[in-house]
């Protein structure tokens, strides 16, 4: 039996009637029309239908909608409302990514990294992106970007 649920994404209010089997990703997705989160594997695999569920990174094939009522829902639409991220820029700039298709939970995990640790080593970096799977770039362009920002930052709070 279908459920009305509510969600704060990007910042917008939506209600939304979900059946008891719908999960997160089919919803903003296929309801609220946001495209970024991806549907790989649809089993917790790939993560490249991550996002940010109330602060923390969750991969949305793996989360009810029903689960998620009432939660803050970010996703890359919302992180780049105002502009690309300094993290996003250094993606360009390190040309990081070929097909694009691993790259919304590459920036949302790489984001939720630098917010909890703003200099990580190149070991923390590759464990945190672990779960992201990218088949075209072989990580290295993409742990450099993230490692760019991170120095930069440390030669700032370095002063
Ligand atoms: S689609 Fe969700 S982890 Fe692959
Ligand atoms: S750039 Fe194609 S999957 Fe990562």
């Amino acid at each position: 039996m279908a459920r009305e649920i509510t969600l704060n994404v990007n910042g917008e209010e939506w209600t939304v009637s979900v059946a008891p089997n719908e999960t997160l990703l089919e919803v903003l997705r296929d309801r609220i029309g946001l495209k970024s989160p991806k549907i790989g594997c649809e089993r917790g695999d790939c993560g490249s239908c991550t996002v940010i569920l109330d602060g923390r990174t969750v991969r949305s094939c793996l989360v009810l909608a029903v689960e998620a009522d009432g939660a803050g829902v970010l996703t890359v639409e919302g992180l780049s409302r105002d502009g690309l991220t300094e993290l996003q820029q250094s993606f360009i700039d390190h040309n990081s990514f070929q097909c694009g298709f691993c790259a919304p939970g590459i920036i949302l995990t790489a984001s939720e990294l630098l917010a909890k640790n703003p200099h990580p080593t190149e070991h923390e970096v590759k464990e945190a992106l672990a779960g992201n799977l990218c088949r075209c770039t072989g990580y290295t362009p993409i742990v450099e970007a993230v490692l760019d920002v991170a120095g930069r930052r440390k030669a700032d709070d370095d002063g």
